[in-house]
């Protein structure tokens, strides 16, 4: 069924402010995350003075408390009660799965600044969602190949018992296994427990060569002080998707330092564009830039291609998603480009916790595409 536009419509389609609903969680365990990616989304906005494609910007919101349950009639309130023109969210991808299917269902268009859950730019890859993060397979994958080469052979995994979690744990078992490691063992417990005793009492017995662990938010503080208080850090290394110390290096103390993970993203990545931008959000903000902040400005930055590329004009739908996919996009963590499925090309980075930085040490995979089992466009 194709929907015929009033003139009302049409005519909104052109003028007037562009919806923009932010779901994501304003409270629990990824609270912070939210909060960064809406920081990060803004502030790309207020840089072009307040408009993109010559609109001006309205914003909605709902929190969606990471919580799976919720989604669909969360997601509803925007697309539904407030007609929202661009659904920005989520982080958690068990919600991100709802609103994708919500997405596609009424054809809204949906840009992802953080939730990796890989069947988004997999089986249900679709013309109007685009990601500005990463698939959960992507930083799984690179920290395998790292840890691999560090010539770790029995790895132990752990982490929540969820879509991230256990994608996350494919993804560096694939590529740890293929370098001549073996996971001999995967850990987890339930989102968002951070009850880790005794699967820390667990790893001291096996005694692995190697930890990985996906953990984020106000877990992963958590996580890494139990793992150092355990006096685990002093006999078996940990490493981690780099969302383990992004955000969090400040709560985490000295229990952080000198961990080694892999992401899209290194805080001191001297390049005009990073320096630029870490600048310009600790004058708007009074805080420091993460991962998320910057996947929140680079959703901002891949709605202004489409919206750059019809001057506004909604109802050139097909214009305005194919300049979306097909845009370069200008990012703090370098130049990426989008695969046919959406989701970013990027290079992976091995970083190293220092003082308040996950700084940069080299690249561990360049120009790294999420493979997009199962997608048909
Ligand atoms: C996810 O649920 O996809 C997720 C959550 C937090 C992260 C990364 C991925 O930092």
């Amino acid at each position: 069924m194709t929907l015929a536009m009033t003139g009302e419509a049409r005519a909104q389609a052109a003028t007037g402010p562009v919806k923009v609903g932010f779901m994501l969680p304003y409270t629990g365990t990824y609270a912070s995350l939210g909060n960064m990616i809406e920081a990060g989304f803004k502030l790309y906005v207020q840089e072009q003075g307040g408009k993109l494609g010559g609109r001006e910007i309205q914003y909605f919101k709902v929190d969606d408390e990471s919580e799976p349950a919720k989604a669909t009639d969360n997601v509803n309130k925007l697309i539904k009660r407030d007609q929202v023109d661009v659904l920005v969210g989520t982080v958690h991808s068990g919600v991100a799965l709802g609103m994708a299917k919500a997405a596609k269902e009424s054809n809204t268009l949906l840009i992802i600044p953080n939730a990796g859950a890989d069947a988004i730019t997999g089986p249900l890859c679709s013309p109007n969602i685009v990601r500005s993060s990463f698939s959960n397979w992507q930083p799984g994958y690179s920290t395998g190949v790292v840890v691999a080469q560090k010539g770790h052979k029995r790895a132990m995994t752990i982490t929540w018992n969820y879509a991230a979690g256990s994608e996350t744990v494919k993804g560096f078992t694939e590529a740890f296994e293929k370098g001549g490691g073996k996971v001999v063992k995967d850990l987890n417990l339930p989102f968002p427990n951070v009850e880790f005793q005794a699967l820390l009492t667990e790893i001291a017995a096996q005694k692995p060569d190697a930890v990985f662990a996906f953990f984020a938010g106000g877990g992963a503080v958590k996580f890494v002080k139990d793992y150092a208080a355990a006096g685990l850090n002093k006999t078996i290394p940990l490493y981690g998707s780099g969302f383990l110390t992004d955000g969090t290096l400040e709560a985490q103390g000295a229990a952080a330092q000198g961990l080694q993970t892999t992401l899209h993203y290194a805080d001191n990545l001297d390049t005009p564009r990073n320096n630029a931008f870490r600048k310009s959000f600790a004058l708007a903000y009074k805080a420091n830039a993460d991962v998320y902040a910057v996947q929140g400005y680079d959703a901002a930055q891949i709605l202004a291609a489409g919206l750059n590329a019809v001057k506004g004009d909604l109802s050139k739908r097909e214009a305005l998603t194919t300049a979306m996919h097909k845009t370069t996009v200008d990012s703090p963590r370098g130049k990426f480009t989008l695969s046919a499925a959406g989701n970013p090309v990027q290079d992976m980075y091995l970083r190293e916790a220092k003082g308040p930085n996950n700084e940069f040490k080299s690249i561990a995979v360049k120009a790294l595409a999420d493979p997009a089992r199962g997608c048909k466009l």
